[in-house]
């Protein structure tokens, strides 16, 4: 496994190599004072980014349940001082322990969604999702296109936005926002796509 550019530990591929931070956490149109989720971090570049350039008077938190990355994580927020920063060790389908209903204004998935359906824990993982979300918050979900292209997950463990707007349609989000335009520019096109959902 390639080693995270910041050196942090991640298990799985950090988007850091091949996806613009940049381009997605604009996407998130941040005022800068929200409180903001980073799940399935990995590496935490994108949490670290959304702290340092666009949410400094906001909380962030960074969960993964691979907890050699949240050890780095916490070694970051330790040697930079970083007191808005809260890192948890958790299975997202398991429920995440701390995050009380309806606290999260933002929440961002970047390639970590497939793995539910790989895992079978979909509906577990929208439950979660809906349940620490706020009524005027938004769930942000990036990942790799339906394609049947070498990188990336295996094809039947992608989704479509329409398999995700049914899924999360049953759990009483619906779609406020969908980007098929973004990510990596591959032979077929951009390689992901972005969508949001918010409570019905
Ligand atoms: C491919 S990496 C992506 C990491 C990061 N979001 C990025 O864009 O670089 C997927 C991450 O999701 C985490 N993950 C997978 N299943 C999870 C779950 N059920 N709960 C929490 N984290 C999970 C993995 O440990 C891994 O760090």
């Amino acid at each position: 496994m390639m080693e995270p550019e910041n050196g942090h530990r991640a298990h799985g591929f950090s988007s850091a190599f091949f996806l613009d931070s940049d381009e997605i956490i604009m996407e998130l149109d941040l005022k800068g004072s929200e409180t903001v989720m980073d799940a399935g971090c990995g590496d935490g570049h994108n949490a670290i980014k959304i702290l340092e350039d666009y949410n400094h008077e906001g909380i962030v938190y960074a969960v993964d349940v691979y907890d050699a990355s949240i050890e780095d994580m916490e070694t970051y927020k330790r040697d930079n001082n970083v007191e808005n920063l809260i890192n948890i060790e958790a299975d997202i389908t398991e429920g995440i322990p701390g995050v009380d209903g309806e606290s999260v204004d933002v929440i961002l998935m970047v390639n970590v969604f497939h793995g539910f359906k790989a895992s079978r824990k979909l509906d577990e993982a929208v439950d979660e999702l809906a349940r620490i979300i706020k009524k005027d918050g938004k769930i942000a979900i990036m990942d790799y296109k339906a394609w049947d292209v070498p990188k990336g997950p295996p094809t039947q463990y992608r989704s479509s936005p329409d398999d995700l707007e049914n899924l999360f349609n049953s759990h009483g989000l619906k779609k406020i926002y969908l980007n098929e335009d973004i990510g990596e520019d591959i032979p077929q096109g951009k390689s992901h796509f972005l969508i949001m959902f918010a409570k019905d």
